[in-house]
């Protein structure tokens, strides 16, 4: 490392004046001291002799003086003593002595003067020179003085010697000062440059990790956030360029950010789902934060970056409270904030009646028409509404001081709460997106509270379900329960002067788009076989599910066991792994089928199994989206047998994952997703033989025309990705209020503006 001059002139200049003055510092103490001690060694000699010498004068001879004297010659920086009279005459001095002084010195004669002792430096020969006089006295009688003389010309030595000392010291100081930087900065900095380059170019020259060093700690955090972004940026940018080479006009995060900011022209965007998108947990002694794998979190970020919005949510995990503020604010995502988490919390009660009962054992089995009867309870409706009321609450909170604020709510959780919305905030712009199928009118209309349901819908300026038929059965429903008037022309209800448009927008996956080569096989897929079937079978199937009575597991598995029966060849060479999220398990009836699904593997292994092989693997636990990817890269076969399902994205997922066209997606004709993936192979699950014959067919398919059919439904998940389907839904959502121009007093659209319903 070359320091710069700069650096080596400031540390040496910053050195040196803080030695120098700390030298300078030091030599005065240092003369302070050695002066006191000469002072007190020349009273303590003076007073020692005083009596003596008083006792000479009055009565001894001038040769006794003289021998006292020159008892004090030479020794070290003594110099000697002498007496005087009171007119200051010399009595006797120290032999040797008298040639350097001047006669008589000045603190004899104020000695003698104010009768106490006196002390002086004085220049002798170009020494200096210190004197202590004490006045000598007899019965009152001033007789004159004694005086000590001591050499001090060692005190405080030249100021060349203390210059070089301290330059010396300097020298020393800034060499170890810069070997410690070199040794401690150098090399990690070089570190750090090398890895940063890395990081700048995509280069690898073997430095994939930032130096360890603690000092750099957050240094290198922000700049891993800054590489990240840069590369995402480039991505985006090569992407969008790649895009507009091949005159395609795809969805980016990039392009859903800048769309979402143009159209929602400066309102902010308020999201709400039960399930939240940044949920901390505890593990162990430290806190740790998981995002749900749902597609909703990677679809809804970029609109929530671009307006700086806010995301209200249930706060479910155990470390929520802690990890937010009094009224549940953080700023996420945790590693990159860029819009406000608002957590809900609900009383045990409150999610009983509110999330397991009203909205998962009435509405999910109601909408789903999974042959799992709804149940109703009054007390499970009071508490979807007062959750509903609370979410709205925390809404308005939210929204408060915010001009014409967009609300985008999720799914058949909040029913309610566009109407109880837009009564208070009417110049509030509301969509609803229904995840889940909407069944027929007489399925809907067993429900005891569904007018309430369609009226709070209602409040809406735009409800979004999957696919067009969805969207029919809502308004076939809305026409036969309530007082309205349908616009079949334009989709759209007219109710109390209030108009709600009704559209199909079909949820996606990212699907980016980027070509990685396929890799190795993960090593906990492989572990898994190798643990489970002694290695990888000839033929891998996959189904991936949260345990759900909608998913059609039981079904999907029967249609297995059909395959071995039609095709016993298939014994030792076919296996199929079922990952099964466990999911509302406080629900007696997701109990029991998860029971069902672990007999029926059970029960068919037993069945089937020989030697090492059996034909089903299933892995009840909850994966990570990368885990699942590597299954999905491994499969031959995914099978997504739904009884019903408003998209189903493990269909859109498969696809996505298999960069390298192969594998063959077998797919229920009840999902969403069968309405656009029109090359898998689409089967109904409740038909077993067809179920095993199309299982038969995917694995005896040429490779050829598999190729084709994935290469055509990855190109249908790239273009429909969840980027379009956010950017069209809040697209929509603007357009209306645009279409329709202003508010009436009262904030709703007036009724000139509004499309004029048909009939
Ligand atoms: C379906 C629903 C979502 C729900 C998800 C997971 O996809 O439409 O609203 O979040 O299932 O279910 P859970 O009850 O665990 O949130």
């Amino acid at each position: 490392m070359h320091l710069s001059r700069r650096l080596m002139f400031s540390l040496f200049c910053g050195v040196a004046a803080v030695s120098m003055a700390f030298a300078v510092f030091q030599v005065q103490a240092e003369m302070h001291v050695l002066r006191d001690e000469i002072q007190r060694q020349a009273i303590v000699l003076a007073e020692s002799q005083q009596g003596a010498t008083e006792q000479i004068l009055a009565t001894g001879s001038s040769r006794e003086l003289q021998a006292l004297v020159d008892q004090y010659r030479n020794r070290g920086h003594l110099a000697g003593m002498a007496v005087y009279d009171d007119g200051g005459n010399t009595l006797a001095i120290t032999s040797g002595l008298a040639s350097d002084l001047p006669a008589p010195p000045a603190a004899v004669s104020r000695a003698v003067q104010t009768g106490r002792g006196r002390e002086d430096y004085f220049q002798s020969r170009g020494r200096r020179m210190h004197i202590f006089a004490l006045p000598l006295s007899r019965d009152g009688r001033m007789m004159g003085a004694i005086a000590v003389f001591h050499d001090v010309a060692f005190i405080g030595a030249p100021v060349w010697r203390h210059a070089l000392t301290g330059m010396v010291q300097t020298l020393l100081i800034v060499g170890v000062t810069l070997l410690i930087v070199h040794w401690s900065l150098g090399r990690p900095l070089r570190h750090m440059a090398l890895w940063l380059r890395d990081l700048r170019t995509g280069a690898i020259s073997g430095v994939s990790r930032p130096p360890k060093e603690t000092i750099f700690r957050s240094l290198t955090s922000e700049l891993t956030q800054l590489a990240t972004s840069l590369h995402a940026a480039r991505a985006a940018a090569e992407e969008e360029a790649r895009l507009r080479d091949a005159g395609l006009s795809r969805w980016t995060a990039e392009r859903l950010r800048i769309a979402v900011q143009g159209k929602l022209n400066g309102s902010r965007l308020f999201a709400v789902s039960n399930r939240e998108p940044y949920e901390h947990v505890h593990r162990g002694n430290s806190i740790a934060c998981s995002v749900p794998p749902s597609g909703l979190v990677t679809a809804l970020e970029p609109v929530l970056r671009a307006s700086d919005g806010t995301w209200v949510a249930q706060g479910t995990g155990d470390a929520d409270r802690e990890t937010a503020d009094e009224f549940g604010r953080l700023r996420v995502p945790p590693e990159h904030p860029q819009y406000r988490l608002r957590r809900v919390w609900l009383s045990e009660e409150e999610e009983e009646g509110f999330y397991f009962g009203f909205a998962n054992e009435g509405l999910w089995p109601l909408c789903h028409i999974a042959h799992t009867r709804p149940v109703f309870r009054t007390g499970d409706w009071e508490q979807y509404r007062s959750a509903n009321r609370k979410f709205t609450a925390v809404l308005l909170d939210e929204m408060h001081g915010e001009k014409q604020p967009v609300v985008f709510a999720q799914d058949y959780h909040f029913a309610l709460l566009p109407r109880m919305i837009k009564e208070r905030r009417p110049d509030a712009r509301i969509a609803i997106f229904w995840h889940i199928p909407w069944p027929n009118p007489e399925a809907f209309g067993i429900c005891p509270w569904q007018r309430d349901l369609l009226d709070g819908m209602l409040g809406a300026d735009l409800i979004g379900f999957h696919i067009q038929a969805h969207c029919n059965n809502f308004l076939e429903t809305v026409d036969r329960a309530l007082e309205s008037r349908i616009d079949w022309e334009h989709f759209a209800v007219n109710r109390r002067d209030h108009l709600t448009t009704v559209r199909p927008f079909p949820i996606s996956v990212a699907a980016n788009g980027e070509s990685r080569a396929t890799p190795e096989s993960s090593p906990e897929v492989r572990d898994l076989l190798h643990r489970e079937l002694g290695g990888r079978p000839a033929f891998l199937g996959l189904g991936v599910d949260r345990v759900d009575y909608t998913k059609g597991i039981p079904e999907r598995l029967r249609g297995i066991e059909r395959l071995f029966e039609l095709y016993p060849d298939y014994r030792e060479k076919f296996t199929f792994i079922q990952i099964g999220a466990p999911s509302r398990t406080h629900i007696k009836r997701y109990q029991d089928l998860m029971a069902e699904v672990e007999q029926e593997v059970e029960r068919i292994n037993r069945k089937l199994r020989t030697g090492a092989w059996k034909p089903l693997v299933f892995v009840a636990r909850h994966h990570s989206h990368a885990e699942v990817e590597a299954y999905y890269r491994e499969a031959d076969l995914c099978l997504v047998t739904s009884l019903h399902d408003g998209m189903n994205l493990v269909a859109k997922e498969y696809v996505a994952a298999r960069h390298d066209e192969r594998g063959m997606l077998i797919l229920s004709r009840f999902t969403g997703a069968s309405h656009e993936l029109a090359d898998a192979l689409v089967v109904n699950p409740y038909d077993t033989d067809e179920l095993a014959q199309t299982i038969h067919a995917a694995l005896i398919m040429p490779a050829e025309e598999k190729r084709i059919r994935m290469q055509r439904m990855r190109a249908v998940v790239k273009e429909h990705n969840v980027y379009r389907w956010a950017g069209s839904l809040i697209g929509e959502l603007a357009e209306i209020r645009l279409e329709t121009g202003d508010l009436t007093q009262n904030g709703q659209r007036s009724r000139e503006d509004a499309p004029v319903p048909a009939g």
